[in-house]
């Protein structure tokens, strides 16, 4: 206790457990309380303390950290305790500041645990479960909530697993549509020959098989809206069709005569570079014109900071609660790991790996190896010109967010001019600058 007194004077407050039955009795005293506990392993520590601890070292509140001598790191019973409970070890004695950022560490993980300060921090006005406090998460957040004041077509552009399809979603619960329909029909998914027929429904006798009348999807979304999603994937038949009800704001099933009003709002979405669609003349202009009246873009997860400490710590209370087996919180090394991560399918990556970690993660805290993005599975071996431009890509990227992706701001901060930038990022393969998000994220064509 005497060690710890300079603790006190840096805001903690300090008590002491004789035995593992006081540390239980003073986790229980204040459950809902986080705490953050230093076991001090030097008089020595067996197989059967370590079975006394049991019932207080399951407790959800607390972050435990063993306080060692350094030859003890050899003995089973400590290694077990470390291993599998707790969030950090320190050799006694150690200096006060380290002690001072684990306790810090294991009492803000113990905080996590039992939701005080939790990760339920929600995007601007804590809405449809987009987690996200970044930059980046708030620009999309204020575009949505613009987008969805108005009744125009959006267009949501960004890598796989971004959350295009909940950023969709926002878009119709903010806007006055909410009460009605949300209907989503993802066009890479359905068969080609019956995308017509998915979406403009058809009558009794239209073709064969067809037993009854079937509404189309646009006429179930009346009142709504409807979402296209991998709208790139779109057949060019039905594209001419979708372009003749955008401009008519009226359908025909399938097999009728009638032309029935329709009153929805589009919003559309792909991963694909539609650009480039266009150019190739799989996508045709006129409709994207149509569809693209607002334009937001979805940030990838590499760009979004803390948002991954956020989102990963969401998902591991989610899954941790579909099993008994106490993961407490992720590792110093994961929590790094995951920032190195450059993260290509986004979000749904890193739910999907902490999901798999939460079952088969052996200790307490998972590691980076438990979300199998240890470094050195993601080194892959590259020459100095590889690493050099993967570091100026990186660079640029970072300018480009800070800035708006404005070429002349980010090209004044990374002190070059504006066509050496242009040209950089020409030769990296990197997207455009300003044209693509002006107005925070949205932008009207
Ligand atoms: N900000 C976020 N906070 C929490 N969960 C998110 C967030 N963004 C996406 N997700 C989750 O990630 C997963 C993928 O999101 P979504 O399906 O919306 O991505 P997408 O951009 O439509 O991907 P794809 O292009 O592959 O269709 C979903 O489980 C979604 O709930
Ligand atoms: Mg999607």
């Amino acid at each position: 206790m005497h060690a710890l007194a300079p603790l006190q004077n840096l805001g903690w407050t300090l008590r002491r457990a004789p035995d593992a039955r006081a540390a239980l009795r003073q986790l229980q005293s204040s459950p809902r309380l986080p705490h953050a506990v230093l076991i001090d392993l030097r008089e020595g520590f067996d197989a059967r303390d370590l079975e006394e601890l049991g019932p207080a070292l399951a407790a959800q509140n607390a972050g435990w950290i063993a306080g060692v001598a350094s030859a003890q790191l050899d003995d089973e019973p400590a290694r077990r305790l470390i291993r599998d409970y707790c969030y950090d070890y320190v050799t006694l004695p150690c200096p006060e500041a380290v002690l001072h950022t684990v306790i810090g560490h294991a009492y803000g993980m113990a905080a996590l645990a039992c939701g005080a300060g939790s990760a339920d921090v929600l995007c601007s006005g804590g809405v449809d479960g987009m987690i996200g406090e970044s930059e980046a998460i708030r620009a999309l957040c204020r575009g949505l909530h613009k987008a969805a004041s108005t009744d125009a077509p959006v267009f949501i552009a960004g890598e796989t697993g971004t959350g295009k399809e909940l950023a969709a979603m926002a878009v119709h619960r903010q806007s006055h549509r909410s009460r009605n329909p949300f209907i989503a029909i993802n066009c890479g998914a359905i068969p080609h020959n019956l995308v017509q027929s998915e979406l403009f429904g058809y009558e009794r006798g239209a073709f064969t098989g067809a037993q009854q009348r079937k509404l189309g999807r646009i006429e179930m979304a009346n009142g709504g809206t409807l979402f296209l999603d991998e709208i790139g994937d779109l057949p060019m038949e039905s594209q001419a069709s979708l372009l003749r009800f955008l401009q008519q704001g009226s359908i025909e099933r399938l097999g009728g005569h009638e032309q029935i009003p329709v009153d929805v709002r589009i919003v559309s979405a792909t991963h694909h570079d539609l650009d480039q669609a266009i150019a190739d003349g799989r996508f045709r202009a006129d409709l994207f014109h149509r569809l693209c009246v607002l334009r937001l873009q979805q940030p990838p997860l590499r760009e979004r900071g803390g948002d991954i400490d956020l989102i990963a710590d969401h998902a591991l209370q989610r899954y941790a609660q579909e099993t008994s087996r106490g993961i407490k919180g992720f590792s110093p090394c994961a929590r790094q790991a995951m920032h190195r991560h450059p993260w290509p399918g986004n979000v749904r990556e890193l739910i999907n790996r902490v999901r798999q970690a939460v079952v088969m993660a052996e200790g307490r805290y998972i590691t980076a190896a438990d979300l199998h993005i240890d470094d050195a599975a993601d080194g892959v071996p590259m020459t100095l010109e590889e690493a050099r431009d993967l570091a100026t890509r990186e660079a640029i990227e970072r300018a480009l967010h800070r800035n708006r992706r404005r070429l002349g701001e980010s090209a004044r901060e990374l002190g070059v001019s504006r066509v050496t930038l242009y040209r950089l990022m020409q030769r990296l393969g990197m997207r455009g600058g300003e044209e693509e998000i002006d107005d925070d994220a949205v932008r009207t064509a």
